[in-house]
Order: C-alpha cells, then structure tokens, then sequence
C-alpha cells in the first residue's frame, strides 16, 4: 500500500488536510506530521477535535520562532521522521513555513514531494509566504492547484509537469461540515443573533506587526455602522493591547497582564479568541461583511456569498474580486469604509473553486502517479 506523510502545523492546513485526509485514508496508508507551529488549543488542538482529522502520529513539538531557527528545527525533525518512515510521497498544504520545511525535507532525501494549494502568487516577495510556496512549487512533483490562475502562475514559471487543476480543498471542507456550522444554537451561543455585525481578521506581520497599519485598520473598522466581531489571532492579540485603541474591547481572556486592558463593552470593535471551524463558518456565513488579511478567509467569504474587504494592497485569490465580491482597501480607513458601505453584488459567486470533489482527484492523482522525486 502506498504510504504518504502529511506534514501540516499552521491552522489553515488542518483544515484543508480534513477532507484529503479522509479520502487517503480510504486508499492508502497516512502518516500525520505536526510541525507544532501552532499549539494553542484554539489553533490546533479544536480542529483534530471538529473535523474528524486524527491526531497526529508525530507531534514534533517545534513551536514558534525567527523563520530560520522554526524552519530550520522543522527541517532536522522532518528529515529524522522521513528516513525511519521512508515513504512513497510527502504531502504539504499551502504556504507556511511547515510547508517549505517538509518539502525541502524530502526532495533532498529523494522523496517526491506533493504540494496542495500550488501555484498561488501574490507577486509580493515581502511576504514569507511567497518565499515558502515558490520554493515548495519547484521542490514539486506533483502540484494540485485550486485554479486556472494557479496552473497559469506554474506555467509562467516553467512548471508544467505533473500539474493538476482539482479545485480548493477548502471549498470541499465548507460543503462537508457546512451543515454542521448552521446547527441551530450556534448563533445564539456566538452572540450574533442580535442583529447585522461585520466579522474581522487581521493577522498578516505587516498589519499586525506594524502599530501604523493596525491603527488605521481599526480606525476604518471602527467607523462602520455596525458592531464588529474580531477572533483574535494569537500573533495581533499582543500588539492589540499595546495599541489601546479607543474603539477596541479587548475582553479576551489571558494570563499575561501586558496584554490584559479594560474596556467598555460597548466599544465597537469586540475582540475574542480565535474560534473553531465551525463557529468560524458560522460567524462568516451569517455576518454583513467580512474585512481581513486572511487568504482562507477571503475564499470563505466568497462561498458564503458575503462581500469582503481584503485589507492588503493585493490577493493571491483575484477569482474572488470579480463581481465586486471582494474589494482590496489594503490598511486606508477611508476605502475599507468605502468597500464597507458598496451594494452587496448581484451576480452570484461564480464556481470558479471546484465542485467541492478537489480531495478525491487529489488521490486518484497522487496513487496513479510514477513515484519519482522532481
Ligand atoms: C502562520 C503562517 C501564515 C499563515 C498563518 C495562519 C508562516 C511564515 N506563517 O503565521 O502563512 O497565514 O500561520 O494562521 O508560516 N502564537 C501563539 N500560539 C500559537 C501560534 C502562534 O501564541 O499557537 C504566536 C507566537 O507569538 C508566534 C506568533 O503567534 O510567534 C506567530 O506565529 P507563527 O506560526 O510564526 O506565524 P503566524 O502569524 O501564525
Ligand atoms: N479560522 C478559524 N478560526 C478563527 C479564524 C480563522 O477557524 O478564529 C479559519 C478560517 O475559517 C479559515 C482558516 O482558519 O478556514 C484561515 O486561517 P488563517 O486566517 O489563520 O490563515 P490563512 O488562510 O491566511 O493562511
């Protein structure tokens, strides 16, 4: 039987490896790496618990740090892991530097290396993930991309082997646990029943590691007509506090006295943990608007049919700025309140992430393909 490990450690990864998991497992042997880069129980720990994904086989414990000493960490751990398992495929999601790490891992043991979510570009060389998915692309034996931009990317850069167009993952994940998120109650246990309310995420380093572009973020937000729900991103809740902005009631609760601040409850801007999976799906498909940094999140607000504002001056995910259903307003408190405040597009999303079916073809690929290293 084939054998695949499935190196994943940042929040969106155990939820795009949920439904490839699955379908592997029908078919093949799977051996479930966590780097650890994410450890809160409310960045890891609640999604093994909601999506059915097993707990991991090996927890390499690596935890946070500068991107060589993490990367690097992940890297030796890996590579100890891969030769002992010595399987027939590694497989990585998305653009993290666990990605980067397992596929450098295995492409220099020989292994062939299968990459989720290939070919996205945001052509910003700033960002840590243009670094990490570039180089997974080309360590790549097989490339599943979400869409047609994706294989184009790929091509521009001479990747045409052993590319496939499947659909996103993430669209298969919102078909599978959609119903479970609409369960009744939740709204009501979320705190949202009560009327319209935009959701925001910031968690990209340049918003949220620069106290400039986080102010003008809130600033903007804070000038929308309604009540805004904020699921805090361990990585922001920090420079939240040191900020103290005026609209923001950060209520979280935390033992670090640095980052503990009263506030008035009825300050528009209300901060929270982050949420598990279907509490998220849940607070987007039922919000007015959505305003974030997010990749993930900006797909998820386009399946769900809600308009978004993407606060960067560019998206990997340009399918979804057609029809106006997400606007880029990059951190301007004038245009985030100006995409706030556009008519909700008429036009439906088009289907332009799949049929929701992208985790089968991944397998059907991966168990048909020569086993050969790039
Ligand atoms: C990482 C990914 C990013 C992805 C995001 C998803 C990289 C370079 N970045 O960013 O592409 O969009 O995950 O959420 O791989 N922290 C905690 N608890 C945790 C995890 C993190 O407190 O469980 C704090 C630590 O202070 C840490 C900081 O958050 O230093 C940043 O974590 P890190 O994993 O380095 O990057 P993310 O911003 O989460
Ligand atoms: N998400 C979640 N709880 C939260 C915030 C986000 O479950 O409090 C989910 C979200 O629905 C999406 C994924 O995490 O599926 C996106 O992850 P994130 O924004 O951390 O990273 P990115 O997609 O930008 O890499």
């Amino acid at each position: 039987m084939t054998t695949v490990v499935t190196v994943v450690g940042a929040r969106p990864q155990f939820i795009k490896a949920a439904p490839v998991s699955r379908a592997l497992r029908a078919r093949a042997t799977e051996v479930l790496v966590h780097t650890g880069q994410h450890y809160d129980a409310a960045m890891s720990d609640v999604f093994f618990a909601e999506l059915d994904l097993p707990q991991p086989d090996v927890n390499l414990g690596i935890g946070s740090g500068p991107h060589g000493r993490q990367t690097g960490a992940m890297l030796t751990a890996i590579e100890a892991v891969l030769v002992e398992t010595r399987p027939d495929w590694l497989m990585v999601y998305g653009d993290t530097n666990s990605t980067l790490a397992g596929a450098l891992a295995a492409v220099k043991l020989g292994i062939p290396v299968a990459h989720v979510e290939a070919g996205l570009r945001s052509f910003n060389w700033a960002m840590p993930e243009e670094h990490n998915r570039r180089l997974t692309d080309h360590c790549a034996s097989l490339l599943f991309c979400p869409t047609g931009t994706a294989v184009a990317n790929l091509r521009r850069e001479g990747i045409d082997d052993g590319v496939h167009l499947i659909g996103d993952v993430m669209f298969d994940a919102v078909r599978h646990f959609g119903e479970r998120a609409a369960a009744p109650g939740r709204r009501r246990a979320l705190g949202i029943d009560s009327g319209p309310y935009a959701l925001l995420t910031v968690h990209r380093p340049a918003n949220a590691d620069d106290p400039r572009r986080l102010r003008a973020i809130l600033d903007g937000a804070a000038r929308l007509d309604m009540p805004v729900v904020f699921p805090v991103h361990p990585r922001t809740r920090a420079a939240l506090a040191a900020l103290d902005h005026p609209a923001v009631h950060l209520d979280t609760p935390t033992d670090d006295p640095a980052a503990r601040q009263s506030g008035d409850a009825n300050r528009p801007i209300r901060c929270r943990l982050p949420v598990g999976y279907l509490d998220m799906l849940a607070l987007e498909s039922n919000a007015r608007m959505i305003l974030t940094d997010s990749g993930g999140v900006q797909k998820e607000a386009y399946f769900c049919g809600v308009p978004c504002v993407t606060l960067r001056a560019e998206t990997e995910w340009v399918e979804t700025l057609v029809d106006g259903w997400n606007v880029l307003a990059d951190a301007d408190p004038d245009r985030i309140v100006a995409a706030a405040q556009r008519p909700k597009p008429s036009a439906r999303p088009a289907p332009v992430f799949g049929d929701g079916h992208a985790a089968v073809r991944i397998v059907d690929a991966l168990l048909g393909a020569p086993l050969a290293a790039r």
